[in-house]
Parts: structure tokens; sequence; C-alpha cells
């Protein structure tokens, strides 16, 4: 049967299963393709080890989409004669196709730079005693609450389009430079203009919980209230993010102070994530204990929070960029795995222990350190981590879900990762819409 356009759209109703979050702009109908190779990353679980050879992979293949959502994948010569009459964004050359891949986890509004922090890092000074000596996270601040708005948004666009054009299509951005109320809403404003203008998906965080600043007379738990009390309810009412963060470790809050604040913030109807076992342990028995979206970090996870987290519904997000920034080993990904975790990756992008940026090629290093399979890291950067996001509307090339598409300028899906993240996407659609070629 040969359908018209018209035909589709009506269909395409029924077929979506969650739209997006915002009317962005979203193209019209058309086939994309031919890709040699198409990977939907369709049929893979949420949680466990992952061999290659359950990836869905679909030699010469085309995917149809419509306002922006997935109608259909397939054989490219067969999607052409079914859906006869529609416009093609043709491929003429090798291209491996996969979902867009998706950051669950940076800090990539923020201004001033912490290269001084790293000079004494390599001079053996450790994060926490860089931070007690007046650098660190609280430098940061000082600099991101000096930066006005039109500076953090330039600073931000700059950043989210780059990791756009890397194949990037939906990234997740903290707040957590500013910490008070008017300067963490300043951040959110920022990270929600910035999301309107570019077509990217940015999807916010409110990190006030990062450390306690400088300039905050009290304890942390007072600090804590403040947020609740002045700060959350600003931010719900003005919808300005669904999520809430929280950084528990030596120098910035305990797991006591933490569940109170969590449990606060989910009664509000916020989605939680926690920085957790970066350097003590836990955020993850926390995480599983409030049912929080994901728990972040896991350099230090333990066997005991390993189980835990393979029994819950919490995806672990690994930050092998910290890593590489910190000189410190990496999460025990391979372990995490093998005991039954999903497993998301996340850039960390921040001004300091994460300034790379590249998603992909942490990704790719991970792996090789980690013995991770090609199907367990990719998944780690679209699907899972869409679910780290709790996102379902996003990461497989399903109908009925968002057409984030990117393309690989080679035949073969494991040159992508065996390239170490210096074969970047040469194309890239964000809801259909082709953003770069
Ligand atoms: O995820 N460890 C806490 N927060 C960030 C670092 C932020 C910074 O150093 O500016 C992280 O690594
Ligand atoms: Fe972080």
């Amino acid at each position: 049967m040969v359908l018209n356009e018209k035909q589709i759209l009506n269909g395409i109703s029924t077929l979506i299963i969650t739209r997006p979050i915002e009317c962005k702009h979203m193209a019209k109908t058309k086939i994309i393709g031919p890709f040699s190779q198409l990977l939907t990353m369709d049929t893979i679980p949420l949680k466990g080890s992952v061999n290659d050879s359950q990836l869905e992979i679909i030699p010469n293949g085309g995917v149809v989409v419509s306002e922006g959502i997935i109608v259909k994948t397939g054989n490219f010569d067969q999607l052409c004669s079914e859906f006869r009459d529609l416009e093609i964004d043709r491929i003429e050359k090798d291209m491996v196709g996969m979902p867009g891949m998706i950051d669950p986890h940076t800090h990539i509004c923020w201004a001033g730079s912490r290269a001084k922090d790293y000079s004494l890092r390599l001079a053996g000074k450790s994060y926490l005693e860089i931070a007690q000596s007046g650098g660190g996270i609280g430098d940061t601040v000082a600099k991101t609450r000096a930066a006005s708005t039109t500076e953090l948004e330039a600073m931000l666009t700059q950043r989210a389009t780059n990791h756009l054009k890397n194949g990037i299509t939906t990234i997740e951005v903290k707040s957590g430079y500013c910490l008070n109320a008017e300067g963490e809403i300043k951040m959110l404003e920022v990270i929600r203009n910035v999301n309107q203008k570019l077509l990217v998906d940015l999807i916010s965080t409110c990190l006030a919980a990062h450390i306690k600043p400088a300039d905050f007379e009290g304890s942390p738990s007072d600090y804590l209230k403040i947020v609740v009390n002045e700060l959350l309810p600003e931010v719900m009412k003005r919808k300005l993010s669904k999520r809430v963060d929280i950084y528990i470790d030596e120098g910035a809050f305990t797991k006591d102070e933490a569940r109170i604040y969590l449990n606060t913030a989910k009664k509000m109807g916020f989605d939680l994530a926690i920085h957790g076992e970066q350097f003590t342990a836990s955020g993850v028995s926390l995480a599983c204990e409030l049912g929080a979206l994901s728990v972040d970090h896991l350099e230090l996870v333990h066997d005991h929070e390993i189980n835990l987290l393979a029994g819950s519904t919490v995806i672990p997000v690994v930050l092998p960029g910290a890593s590489l920034g910190l000189g410190c080993q990496f999460a025990p990904a391979r372990k995490l795995l093998d005991t039954g975790c999903s497993l998301a990756i996340g850039s960390d992008w921040n001004p300091g222990s994460a300034p790379m940026g590249d998603l992909l090629m942490q990704t790719a290093i991970l792996g090789i350190f980690e013995k991770m399979t090609i199907a367990e890291s990719l998944a780690g950067i679209t699907f899972r981590a869409a679910a780290a996001l709790g996102l379902t509307d996003r990461g497989i090339l399903r109908i009925g879900l968002l057409a984030d598409i990117i393309g690989f300028p080679t035949s073969d899906y494991r040159e992508i990762l065996y390239n170490q993240g210096s074969l970047k996407p040469s194309m890239v659609w964000k809801r259909g819409e082709k953003v770069s070629e």
C-alpha cells in the first residue's frame, strides 16, 4: 500500500508515544537514507550486559520522518516504493546512522576558567585541597555570579552548539554555579532561553545543592532549608526545571542532609538525581531509598551498592571525563553491567573536573579500559542515557519516537568507537531537521 502524506499524518497521531517537551521546529514528512548500516538500538534491554550481536542493524536502511517523529524504519528502497511521493534527504556516501547521542550529565552553563586548578592538580594537589584553598567550585561560582545573562547565554550557546554538531541531540544542563536564589534562577533562565533558541534539547536540573557557598554563614542544612523555602517553589512555579540534584561528598553535603532535602523536593514533584560515590560513599543507597532517576559518578562504588543498584530502577551514570580530568580511576562499568545494572555515560562537562566535553571520545576510552562492548557503549549514550533523564521519547530509532538521527561517514558501525572519538558524525538531524552536513 502506498500512503500519501495526509494518511501518514493521520496515522502518526496514534503512533506517538510521547510528544516532544516543547514545540520546537519539526521537519516535514520525508525519507532519510540510504544508510549503509542503520543501528536502531531497538530490542536491547535497559539493564545488564549486551553483546554486539544483539544490535539491530538494517543494511541499506532508511527512516521515514513526519513532524519530527519517526514513522517507519526499514530497507531504504522498500520505503521509497511504499512512500512514493515523499521528499528524500538522500545520502550519497557511506554512512552509518544511529540515534542522536544523549548527554545525561553536564554543567555547561559557567563563566571563567579553572586552568589554575589544573596546574595545581598536576603539581599533586587534590580536588578537595584545591577547593579548600580558594579554587574549585567556589571559584566558578564567583565568576558565574558576576557574568551577565547575555554573557552566560553566549557561552552556553557555544558549548551546546558544539555538542549538537558532534551528534549530541539532547543535553542535560545543571545550574549550581551561583548558589543563591537570584543567581540560580538566572542560570535556569539562561538554560531555558538557550533551549528555546537552539534546535538541541537542553534538559535543565537545579543543582543549588552543589556545595554550601562560602558567603553563606549558617550550616549546610540551614543553606538547604533556604533553597527549599525560597528557591525550589519558584523553580516549580515558573517551570524552570523538573529535576533536582545534590552533591554528596566531603566538602559538599552529607547523606542525612541530602535525605531531608531530596525528600522535600520529591514531595514538591521534582525528579531526583544524586552526585554520589565520587570520593566517598552513600549516594547510591540514598538514590535507591528515594527512587532517584539516576546516581552519577560512582568511581568509588562498592559491591554492596552495585547489588543495590542492580535491584533498583535507578540508572547509574558514569562520568569518564571526570576520571580523565582528575586522574582518578574509572567507575567499574564492566562490573556494574555484569551485575545487572543499567549504565549511562555522561560527559560531566564542567570547568573543573571535566573540561574536555567530548562525550564520544570519553565513551571510547572508558570502553577500552572497562572492556565494554560497542553495544553497551552506544546504549550508554542513547536510550540508557534517556532513561537516566526519565525520557522515553528518544534514544532509539523506533516508530513514534523523536527523529533525532546522526550519521557517521563510514560503512561499518565498529569504526565509530574504534576511532576513539576522532570520527565525528558528518550528518545530524534533530526532530528530522537537518542540522549539519
Ligand atoms: O560532577 N563533583 C562535583 N561536581 C562536578 C564538578 C564541578 C566543578 O568542579 O566545577 C562534577 O565533577
Ligand atoms: Fe557533575
